[in-house]
């Protein structure tokens, strides 16, 4: 069953087009990664399947659903870590995740015991009562995930949730993206290519605002009859013409 099954879908600003009717599924439990490079029109569109931006045209189906009509019942199973993050900089760490929790209607025990437990998973613990401005920026992307997971969504949208991770810190997101696998679709975009081939069953790439490539890793080797991701990526951007659709 597909998740989301994106159609046509579009976003001009003033003086560019940043999504170029893009058509694309995405199938519930995968883990998919989206591509691209700056300015690919990546954001752009993770803001206008959460809601956050109107598309010009088209539309997209969220478990049947249309993001044009029926964004409110959508809200009630996915979520978002966005780019920029949205942690409130003078609440503490656990203040954060229970307000998250109460805003999606949890009572305050419950929204307690979540926030406790997300502590735990991501390793925050020592950190509880410190405000969150004190965070160190991938720290701050750690909160940003858990908050994102409180309200055990079906699909979150992770934008560059390992940007500014060290390496140690990077594996360790790896590992509880993992877990999530199978049970909640994720929606990943990432600069860092090694954790997509670590990761993701499904790979889109997009090139200004365009859909250059889907498949898996496998799929998109075999298309390419390249080895490395990198070098199907750079690839497919630099040559115009090449559109690999499985
Ligand atoms: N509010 C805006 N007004 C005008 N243009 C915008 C606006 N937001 C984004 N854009 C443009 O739309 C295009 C796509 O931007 P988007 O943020 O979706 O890219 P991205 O793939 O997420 O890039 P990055 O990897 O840098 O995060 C870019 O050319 C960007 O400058
Ligand atoms: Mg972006």
């Amino acid at each position: 069953m597909n998740a989301i099954e994106i159609k046509q879908l579009r976003k001009e600003y003033k003086d560019r087009v940043a999504v170029d009717d893009l058509t694309f599924n995405i199938k519930e439990g995968e883990f998919f990664a989206l591509l691209g490079f700056n300015g690919a029109g990546k954001t752009t569109t993770i803001k206008m399947l959460t809601g956050l931006l109107k598309p010009t045209s088209g539309d997209a189906l969220v478990f049947g659903k249309s993001i044009i009509t029926d964004m409110n019942s959508i809200k009630e199973y996915i979520n978002i870590s966005p780019q920029e993050t949205a942690i409130a900089p003078n609440l503490t760490v656990f203040e954060n995740l229970v307000f998250i929790a109460e805003i999606y209607g949890f009572k305050k025990e419950i929204a307690k015991t979540k926030a406790n437990l997300l502590l735990e998973q991501f390793k925050l613990t020592d950190r509880k009562n410190d405000k969150s401005k004190k965070l160190s920026g991938g720290l701050k992307r750690r909160l940003s995930i858990a908050m994102s997971l409180i309200t055990n969504p079906k699909i979150i949208f992770l934008d560059e949730p390992t940007l500014g991770l060290d390496v140690r810190s990077r594996r360790e997101l790896w590992h509880i993206l993992n877990e999530l696998k199978g049970n909640v679709t994720v929606i990943l975009t990432t600069h860092y290519l090694d954790e997509v081939e670590a990761l993701s069953d499904s790979i889109a790439i997009i090139d200004k605002g365009n859909l250059k490539a889907i498949g898996s890793l496998d799929e998109l080797k075999k298309q390419s009859g390249l080895e490395k991701l990198e070098d199907i990526f750079l690839t497919l951007i630099e040559s115009e013409e090449v559109l690999w659709r499985h």
